[in-house]
């Protein structure tokens, strides 16, 4: 039985898939996948021994889906940052195994009463998650309402690296960013080959296509990230000191990471008229 219902930590239910490909988990808890191991490979994912693993509380590593905003709330700073939906319990609404081996799950928010006293839109929100020789996830967002809508989401994966210091993010070459290491934003543009990590690094591309090479020199190991749908990328290491202040990460974690994101935010922010639907999507390929 590829598609398992199992208790992850914290009790939290979270789905574990099987198949030819490899292993992935995902907790209901965000529709969070927090691990993929391709079959004859190590884990490429990141998790934070820190990590919480409570209602109410994000996940920290893995790949938490941002939705409805970006960072923190725009006017209301008591509210979750990256947005509501990776703190609510989603619901699997599909679960196959296709006979080209792969195996694919799609979890599901909807507004409730909760979520529009805070985002006052109608909306359902679709994960799929799809394990083959590579992991796609892809989240759908409809206006189920009658009114159009302006929102951010994000795809904000976290890899494992060996040395982030000998760790280069490529397919940024050229492209306008938002620096916003420290909590500044000031506007850069990168004039460098492939983005390289010597302090914390916190950057928004906006309109950057990808695919991003992630190159982990020290083990030799190469993930392609590609995107579809998603106009935005980013790219993130706290560092030594913002390290220190984040309560579900290890102070010594930083230099075994790297997140790069799929992401409509910004500039890049979605407006949905009434009825429509976009999909965000991003593509994870180990490079052999
Ligand atoms: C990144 C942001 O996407 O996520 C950073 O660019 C932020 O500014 C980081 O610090 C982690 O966010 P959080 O809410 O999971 O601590």
């Amino acid at each position: 039985m590829p598609i398992i219902d199992a208790i992850g930590q914290g009790g939290l239910p979270c789905l574990e898939l099987t198949n030819r490909f490899g292993f992935a988990r995902v907790y209901l808890h965000g529709a969070h996948v927090t691990h993929w191991t391709p079959a004859d490979g190590s884990e490429m994912l990141w998790m934070s021994a820190r990590s919480f693993f409570a209602a109410g509380k994000p996940i920290r590593g893995g790949i938490p889906v941002c939705f409805p905003w970006f960072g923190g709330h725009p006017s209301d700073a008591t509210q979750p940052a990256h947005g509501f939906a990776r703190v609510r319990a989603w619901t699997v609404t599909a679960r196959a195994d296709f006979t080209d081996g792969s195996t694919h799950v799609t979890l599901t928010l909807s507004d409730d009463a909760d979520s529009r006293a805070v985002w006052p839109h109608a909306f359902t929100a679709e994960l799929t998650l799809i394990l083959a020789a590579t992991l796609t996830v892809a989240l759908k967002v409809s206006n189920t309402g009658a009114a159009p809508f302006v929102c951010e989401e994000a795809l904000h994966s976290y890899f494992s690296v060996s040395d982030i210091e000998q760790t280069t993010v490529d397919g940024c070459h050229g492209q306008a960013y938002i620096d916003k290491a420290g909590g500044g934003a000031v506007d850069r543009r990168d004039d460098a080959e492939v983005i390289r990590f010597t302090a914390e690094t916190d950057r928004f591309y906006p309109a950057t296509p990808g695919p991003h090479v992630i190159t982990d020199a020290a083990s030799g190991r190469r993930i392609r990230v590609s995107k579809q749908g998603a106009q935005s990328s980013v790219v993130w290491n706290p560092w030594i000191a913002k390290a220190a202040k984040m309560p579900d990460y290890g102070d010594h974690e930083w230099p075994s990471m790297v997140c790069v994101e799929a992401a409509n935010a910004g500039s890049d922010r979605l407006h949905l008229a009434p009825g429509a639907s976009a999909t965000c999507a991003t593509t994870l390929e180990w490079v052999r």
